[in-house]
């Protein structure tokens, strides 16, 4: 019995009848095509599911009172006083949302060189947390780690003599962990890019009995021009120089799984990859190397040039949207960070 492609040839396509459209049909071994004839079919056969389950959804908190502000570069995204952040954790709960993370928008006055609001237990995000805690205690809450929102020159660490230092920061960030945990959140995400930072809070985090805060780490997090937008929400642009002495090169993607690999020794539960949509091979590529879950953060950058586009009628909201997010679950993310949590988990039903 002749052979093609590993099934017997009498099972091919054999020409049934003429038609005038085709008067020889091909003689096809296969046709993709039928597994996608209907949307029965398409149902069946669909590898990679998109479901509320997986998104994280950011908000940005502000000070004040019953007060929501839109961010002019991300369409749809606003900063939150503390009471409406409430209401967002509602609507997130409500929408089945499992988690929340928090950034501030800290104002000027409050920003020196140490960052040293960040361990404020009453700064923006802390209240946030017990606010939510208290009325919605099932909602992950999930807090970044990091100095940027809180230092006078926008820079993720500490500096001496225009250099980020290391250790020192790692030293602040490790009490900006356990303040975040002490307010009640589940989850602390390092997203500073400090060498030792996931062993140091983790240590830390255990010394105060807080062994059930999780810690996920954006592991590869890339010195991206993704971020524009956010550094707007957030007002966290770097006064002097880049990000690019301890934030990833994007030419890089074996050091990447070394920074993985790192953080995974150190005790993070969860890895992440930052931006998400031109990182893709690497959360592939994570998700083939390492049993821990893996998330990819789709960026400000990454939200604002499709809602650009969706706003001059360019493309489709919704089907980008959902486009976009089943691409980072096909890369192999488990959980996605997205400006667009809502309006997919709206969609999602
Ligand atoms: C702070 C932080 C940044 C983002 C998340 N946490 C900004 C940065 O590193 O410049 C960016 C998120 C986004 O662009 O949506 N370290």
């Amino acid at each position: 019995m002749a052979i093609k492609f590993g099934r017997p040839i009498e099972m091919r396509d054999a020409p049934r009848r003429q038609t005038a459209l085709a008067s020889s049909p091909l003689d096809l071994a296969f046709r993709p095509r039928r597994n996608r004839k209907a949307e029965w079919a398409r149902r069946l056969v669909r590898e990679n599911v998109l479901t509320t389950n997986d998104l994280i959804w950011p908000i940005f908190v502000v000070d004040g009172n019953n007060t929501r502000t839109p961010v002019a570069s991300m369409p749809g995204v606003e900063r939150l006083t503390v009471d409406q952040v409430v209401r967002d954790a509602e609507r997130a709960m409500k929408l089945d949302i499992p988690c929340i993370a928090l950034f501030p928008y800290t104002e000027a006055s409050l920003r020196d060189e140490t960052g040293s609001e960040a361990l404020n237990t009453k700064n923006l995000v802390c209240q946030s947390v017990r606010a939510i805690k208290q009325e919605f205690p099932e909602l992950g809450v999930l807090c970044d780690v990091a100095l940027d929102p809180f230092t006078s020159h926008g820079h993720d660490g500490l500096i001496e003599d225009g250099k980020i230092l290391n250790d020192e920061t790692v030293a602040v960030l490790v009490r900006q962990a356990l303040t975040q945990a002490e307010a009640g959140c589940d989850v602390i995400a390092p997203s500073d890019m400090m060498d030792g930072r996931v062993g140091a809070i983790r240590q830390k985090l255990d010394q105060h009995g807080f062994q059930k805060v999780a810690i996920v780490s954006y592991a590869a997090k890339f010195a991206s021009g993704f971020y524009g937008p956010f550094r707007e929400a957030a007002e966290s642009t770097p006064a002097f120089g880049d990000r690019r002495t301890y934030q990833m090169d994007p030419a890089n993607g074996r050091e990447a799984m070394h920074e993985m690999e790192l953080d995974l020794e150190e005790g993070a539960d969860m890895l992440m990859v930052k931006p998400a949509m031109p990182y893709l091979d690497l959360v592939r590529q994570a998700r083939d190397r390492f049993p821990v879950p893996i998330g990819a953060y789709q960026v400000s950058g990454e939200f604002s040039m499709i809602m650009a586009a969706v706003e001059r009628g360019w493309l489709d909201y919704e089907r980008i949207m959902m486009e976009s997010l089943t691409s980072i679950r096909r890369a192999g993310a488990d959980f996605i960070l997205t400006y667009f949590a809502r309006d997919a988990s709206r969609l999602l039903g």
